[in-house]
């Protein structure tokens, strides 16, 4: 009987298997109630009493070695046996939908790349700012009523740290640090203290473009403006410049297109009048140039600025401006194909 015992606890010793049914007729084969070593076990009754003690030993060293080969057999194949049972290689793999742009950033995009066209580069600032840059160097009066807490969130009670109210700042940071020309668009984020609803937010995004050398005059910037609008709203689209009032810009103006829902014929989104404001402009006032170290005996430049929001909106009617921010994918989901 030792050497059946010995004869078999060499062929455990040297199991293999090359996968998980093959572990399983080994366990069968040998440990089974009808295996081959529980037949043995069988027979130990008939070991002789003098025997047993020896026999037993033999015989249980072999079982405890054939569970052990067992399971180290099913260790190695524990990874390959998880991806047989649950995962179905041949499957097509699963379907991730891309993210989209943004529509706010679609716009942004498309003002930006027109104006690169036309030779100008981006520029950037800080979203919290301080008075200098957003007011002071803009030739804002200090009573001027932005300046107050009504309007403006600022950082600190009592110091000049604010978020900035407006794209313009990028204006004074640009031209403090470089002599014309001076050709820019500055898109961004700007902060309001406004009351949230559907027509106002306590932020939204503004472009800011400005130009400045010798010799730039208001017919360069009425040039500009128009092809800007025909470029973002169709060539079918007229402008209106119509005076207005800016610390920063004089002569100042705002500018009026032909309104794209109507084509200037009157409805109610333009209020019956045919025209919907986009943007304000204006001549950098001399004050401005001089504030930033630009000579404003030689050189002059034109500036505009326009919320991103009040474009998207035009171009697609998006009525409450607060689903800018409100992250939610049926809404988003909308501008894919104007990606
Ligand atoms: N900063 C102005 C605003 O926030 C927009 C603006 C108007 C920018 C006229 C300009 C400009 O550069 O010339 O309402």
């Amino acid at each position: 009987m030792i050497d059946k015992i010995n004869a078999l606890l060499r062929e455990v010793e040297e199991m293999k298997a090359a996968n998980a049914d093959e572990i399983e007729a080994l366990r069968i084969k040998y440990l089974s109630k009808k295996g081959e070593i529980s037949q043995l076990m069988d027979d130990f009754r008939t070991v002789a009493a003098d025997r047993k003690k020896e026999v037993g030993q033999h015989l249980n060293h072999l079982k405890e070695r054939a569970w052990q080969r067992i399971n180290e057999l099913k260790d190695t194949f524990a990874d390959t046996q998880a991806i047989d049972d649950d995962i179905d290689l041949t499957r097509t793999a699963y379907p991730v939908k891309p993210g989209t742009r943004h529509p706010l950033s679609i716009v942004k995009k498309e003002i930006c790349d027109i104006f690169g066209r036309l030779g100008f580069s981006i520029a950037e600032g800080p979203e919290i700012e301080d008075d200098w840059h957003v007011f002071s160097s803009l030739n804002f009066a200090q009573d001027h009523p932005a300046r107050d807490m009504q309007d403006t969130f600022f950082i600190q009670h009592a110091s000049d740290i604010l978020l900035r109210t407006h794209t313009s700042s990028v204006q004074t940071r640009i031209m403090e640090t470089t002599q014309p020309p001076i050709r820019i668009i500055c898109p961004g984020r700007v902060y309001r203290h406004e009351a949230i609803s559907y027509r106002a937010h306590c932020f939204f995004h503004q472009v800011e473009a400005l130009y400045v050398d010798k010799d730039v005059s208001f017919a360069d910037l009425r040039q500009v403006l128009l092809f800007f609008a025909k470029e973002l709203f169709g060539q079918d689209t007229k402008i209106r410049l119509r005076p207005s009032y800016f610390p920063f810009t004089e002569p100042s103006a705002e500018m009026d297109i032909s309104c794209n829902l109507c084509g200037g014929k009157g409805c109610p989104f333009c209020k019956h009048t045919g025209w919907v404001e986009i943007l304000g402009c204006g001549m950098v006032h001399p004050n401005v140039l001089d504030n930033c170290g630009i000579d404003s005996n030689v050189y002059s430049g034109y500036a505009l600025g326009m919320g991103i929001e009040r474009i998207t909106n035009l171009k697609y009617q998006v009525k409450d401006l607060r689903m800018f921010s409100e992250n939610d994918i049926r809404f988003l989901r909308q501008f894919e194909s104007a990606n």
